[in-house]
């Protein structure tokens, strides 16, 4: 799956050859999943039409403050574009509108989107390759790039004036990528691993009987890929779970016993850089597992049960360099035995739940959590989505690990 999946673009053309490429450009976001919208500079439409950008993108396409053929003659809002957007994207980028974007001209509807964007953006000069070699030019691209706008450098080429030179757009497929790859290397997770528990663990009585408990593993599994798409690389180990993921960046893998769960998150703890706990582990085990099925003969049944070993708990004392976070699943006194559990575990913080709240807990999609640190400082979070309550727990993790 591609960062852009998911992702809103919007693509801003100027005048210049290059435009005709823009069709493509579209193609390729939506074929990633992406939306896109476009805006155009008014002469940029000689080179490619609304019409070809409207079609392909599925969104109208937009160049002047208001369409006069449209009787309603609607407002184009170009702040509401500006912060529609994840991305913007300028391409091709004319040396006229580079020079207007660095030096805050704004006379048409694209910079003045532009000027309102909160979005990373992105620059794809296309010109004559005396053109982008002129001073005026570089300084102008510097300029953009201090204001936090990323350059994809022009390529060398047959230019449309027939001269070879620097200065061709790069192409789409290039474009597409580069910004791919930009995206990826500036994710705050790029390059931290993380091992997650998840799910119920599952203790067997006989061949067909069990101890299990409700959880559904969908808290651990929206962490899992919350995680990921920050860049993580998840060492996601589940109990019996129905939840799916597929991430190239989470590996999964699947346990049944808590005995199995802590031997995997044992072996994967030393090389991770944060260790998330989700997973509703039983505490205790049938101390024998019948090998035959326990026959319904007897008219009562006792079963001798110990306890299983607390992964967190030996994961905490274990703890190195990890950032070693828990989870409470609490009926009363939540937050005190929360705080309790988050030192005699020696965490560095533990997020609760209380059964107490509606929507909290087990198998629901939403879950209500307080962010509880080592300093026992503590957030509380609203009822929200569980992939909600997963971003606002890995916010706060980054907030820790970046102070
Ligand atoms: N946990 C664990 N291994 C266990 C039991 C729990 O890793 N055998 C982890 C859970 O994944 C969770 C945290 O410990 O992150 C809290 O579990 P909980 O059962 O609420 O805590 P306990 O210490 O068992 O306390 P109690 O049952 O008395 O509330």
């Amino acid at each position: 799956m591609s960062v852009l999946s998911g992702k809103k673009i919007l693509i801003a053309i100027t005048a210049g050859i290059a435009a005709y490429k823009t069709a493509s450009l579209v193609r390729l976001f939506i074929k990633l999943d992406a939306e896109v919208k476009i805006i155009m500079t008014p002469a940029s439409k000689d080179f490619i039409t609304p019409l070809t950008l409207s079609t392909l993108s599925k969104n109208p396409v937009h160049s002047t403050f208001y369409d006069t053929k449209d009787e309603n003659e609607l407002w184009n809002n170009h702040v509401e574009l500006g912060l529609w957007a994840d991305y913007m994207l300028v391409a091709p980028a004319s040396a006229n509108t580079l020079s207007k974007m660095a030096n805050g001209t704004c006379d048409n509807l694209l910079l003045a989107t532009y000027l309102s964007a909160k979005c990373p953006v992105y620059l794809a000069p296309a010109m004559d390759l005396d053109m982008y070699i002129h001073p005026s030019t570089k300084e102008n691209l510097e300029k953009l790039h201090a204001f936090g706008n990323v350059v994809i450098p022009a390529t060398s080429g047959e230019l449309a004036s027939g001269l070879v030179g620097e200065g061709r757009m790069a192409e789409p497929e290039d474009i597409v990528s580069f910004i791919e790859n930009d995206i990826l290397l500036k994710l705050p997770l790029k390059g931290k691993k993380i091992l997650l528990t998840a799910g119920p663990t599952f203790e067997a009585i006989d061949p067909v009987r069990f101890i299990g408990n409700h959880s559904s593993g969908k808290m651990g599994f929206a962490i899992a890929k919350v995680a990921a798409n920050l860049g993580a690389e998840v060492y996601l180990i589940s109990g019996p779970s129905h939840q799916q993921i597929t991430h190239s960046l989470v590996h999964r893998i699947d346990v049944v016993s808590a005995e199995e769960m802590s031997n995997a998150a044992h072996q994967y703890y030393t090389d991770v850089d944060i260790a998330i706990l989700s997973a509703a582990v039983a505490d205790f085990r049938p101390k024998k597992i019948a090998i035959q099925k326990i026959k319904k003969k007897v008219s009562a049944l006792e079963i001798e049960l110990m306890p299983t070993k607390d992964i967190l708990a030996s994961l905490g004392k274990m703890k190195k360099h990890q950032f070693l976070v828990g989870f409470a699943l609490e009926t009363n006194n939540e937050l005190e035995n929360a705080k309790r559990k988050l030192k005699r575990k020696n965490l560095d913080a533990i997020v609760l739940n209380s059964l107490q709240d509606n929507g909290a807990g087990f198998a629901t999609d939403t879950n209500k959590i307080t962010f509880i640190d080592k300093d026992l400082n503590e957030k509380s979070f609203d009822l929200k989505s569980k992939v909600e309550v997963a971003k606002d727990i890995i916010n706060e993790i980054l907030n820790k690990i970046n102070a």
